[in-house]
């Protein structure tokens, strides 16, 4: 069966010409996933195999400008990119689907507040921040569902990136995808505290979606993973409900630890941790087992996500003196 295309979803949703304003700008938080997104149902649309569930950095993230130019500009962090670039590229086609032919070239800037340093993939808060300002710019009127089921066709995890706090993105059914979208948790969680420990410069070989579609058509082992996932889901929903911060690390950590595992068991193998990644996740265990409550998650990447509550900021930073710690805002504070 042949699947419906991007176009075709957003032609279907929004039959009226986009009406380009003067300008707009959007900012969007990036987003840490406690239960991981891996494998998509539908590569077109991005559509997962599994729901997922993650948290949102606050001001560390993505903001975006879109105003008319001579000809098509893609700017990031104040340099202008060679329209051949993958980025580039990537902003400009998803920028058509909402243009439509519309003969209106455009200048973007995009600048991170996400520091280099700090090892994060950016394309979760840049689609966000993309969408909210397309919204804008072509007065689109869409709805926070719309906004990020249509995020979501820019890179999966940017359906979750529209919200603060804790975010469900709920797989949906439907073909078209119109069901799959990420919605905010109403629960906070003061103290709540993320880690970013960037490990290694080093370009990753394998993007997140070839390296999940490497491990679903490869790894015997993924057929347990959205199963598990599911659970993992409902378990991390009753932890942040009752704040129990033992349960959600360790669900979060095993999640996390089964999605790596699934592309271990990949063929040819995935394996994105490097030496320090694994030295690191020692010292983790190392200082739990010191009775300090602290847990690791990771992402396509060599790099770790820390999760502790503020009581444990100290015993954490001085076991990891080069950890950048996130303070997570609304609906944190
Ligand atoms: O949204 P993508 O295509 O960059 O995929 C994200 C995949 C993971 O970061 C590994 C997991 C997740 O849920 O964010």
């Amino acid at each position: 069966m042949l699947s419906i295309t991007k176009g075709q979803v957003i032609q279907t949703a929004l039959p009226q010409p986009p009406k380009p304003g003067l300008s707009a700008e959007a900012f969007a938080p990036s987003n840490i996933a406690l239960c991981k997104y891996w494998g998509k149902r539908n590569a077109e649309l991005n559509l997962p195999v599994n729901a997922s569930l993650s948290i949102s950095l606050g001001d560390l993230g993505s903001r975006t400008q879109i105003q008319p130019a001579d000809e098509d500009q893609v700017w990031l962090n104040g340099e202008r990119l060679a329209p051949e670039s993958s980025f580039s590229r990537k902003v400009i086609s998803f920028i058509d689907l909402f243009r439509r032919g519309l003969q209106q070239p455009v200048r973007v800037d995009t600048q991170n507040t996400i520091p280099t340093s700090a090892g994060l993939a950016s394309s979760a808060s840049g689609f966000a921040a993309l969408m909210l300002v397309l919204n804008n710019f072509y007065q689109l009127n869409l709805s926070t569902q719309q906004l990020s089921a249509f995020a979501r066709m820019g890179s999966g995890s940017a359906s979750r990136s529209l919200f603060n706090g804790f975010v469900e993105w709920h797989k949906g059914h439907r073909d078209d995808g119109m069901d799959s979208f990420a919605e905010p948790l109403s629960q906070t969680w003061p103290g709540f505290c993320i880690g970013l420990l960037k490990l290694c410069t080093t370009e990753k070989k394998v993007d997140s979606r070839a390296g999940m579609q490497r491990t679903l058509e490869s790894a015997p082992l993924y057929q347990a993973w959205p199963t598990q996932a599911a659970q993992d889901l409902q378990t991390l929903k009753q932890a942040i409900c009752r704040r129990d911060f033992t349960r959600l690390g360790e669900t979060a950590e095993q999640n996390a630890l089964s999605m790596h595992a699934t592309m271990i068991a990949s063929w040819p193998p995935l394996l994105y941790w490097q030496p320090e990644s694994v030295a690191a996740m020692q010292r983790v265990w190392a200082l739990r087992a010191q009775g300090t409550e602290i847990y690791l998650t990771m992402d396509a990447g060599p790099n770790l996500k820390l999760l502790f509550q503020e009581a444990d900021r100290g015993a954490v930073m001085s076991v990891f003196p080069e950890l950048q710690a996130v303070d997570i805002v609304a609906p944190f504070d």
